[in-house]
């Protein structure tokens, strides 16, 4: 732990860097299991938030794991840490102005609660993407539910570790048969809505 440290109020803060796009910064902090459709509407909202101007970040679960925590596993502690990183970088990312979508399985209530008690009120939108696991499980896109049924993947969210779902998100996508595309839209709208995007 570092001591002796002393913040520096600067002058520009996130509402200065945020006008200037006409959106309030955020965190979209998207979670489900493994196949639920996290990333490929992370991707599709974060198009359509380009295409009307405004100043993004996509943080994704496999990506990140390539790089800032690449020194991670999927125990349940370095989930964890995977989950406690994410909700530090989204958060410079809000100061910064910018709207953060982020596409993480997050499976543990108490860390998501952790990233958002880093955000003022109204900046951490929980978006629980409820696709039920036999659908995933259908979907396999990696293959990697194959994987854990048979034993050579351990520690699988939804097979032999858990997923706690979101009690209270702000949204709720449940599945019913959608495209992803009109899950994006209808985010788009929400953001629309609670006045995140002019
Ligand atoms: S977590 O739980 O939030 O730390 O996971 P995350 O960083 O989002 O990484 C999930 C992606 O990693 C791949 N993968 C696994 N997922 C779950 N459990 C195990 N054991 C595992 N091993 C690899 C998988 O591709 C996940 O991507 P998505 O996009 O969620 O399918």
């Amino acid at each position: 732990m570092a001591t002796n440290i002393v913040w520096h109020q600067h002058d520009v803060d996130k509402a200065r860097r945020a006008e200037a796009k006409k959106q309030k910064s955020c965190v979209l902090w998207l979670t489900g299991l493994s196949g639920s459709g996290k990333s490929t509407i992370a991707n599709l909202l974060e198009k359509k938030l380009a295409e009307h101007g405004k100043h993004t970040y996509l943080l994704d679960g496999d990506n990140v794991r390539h790089g800032l925590c690449g020194d991670l596993t999927f125990s349940d502690k370095d989930r964890v840490e995977n989950i406690r990183r994410i909700g530090e970088v989204s958060k410079l990312f809000v100061d910064a102005g910018i709207i953060v979508l982020t596409a993480f399985i997050s499976p543990f209530k108490t860390e998501r609660d952790f990233c958002r008690n880093l955000l003022a009120d109204g900046e951490f939108v929980e978006i629980f993407v409820d696709t039920p696991i036999e659908e995933c499980e259908k979907r396999d896109p990696k293959g990697l539910y194959q994987k854990a049924r048979q034993g050579d993947i351990k520690d699988f969210t939804g097979i032999d570790s858990p997923y706690e779902a979101p009690e209270n998100a702000e949204i709720t996508l449940a599945f019913s048969g959608q495209t992803a595309e009109q899950s994006a839209e209808h985010l788009f709208d929400l953001l629309k809505q609670k006045g995140i995007v002019a």
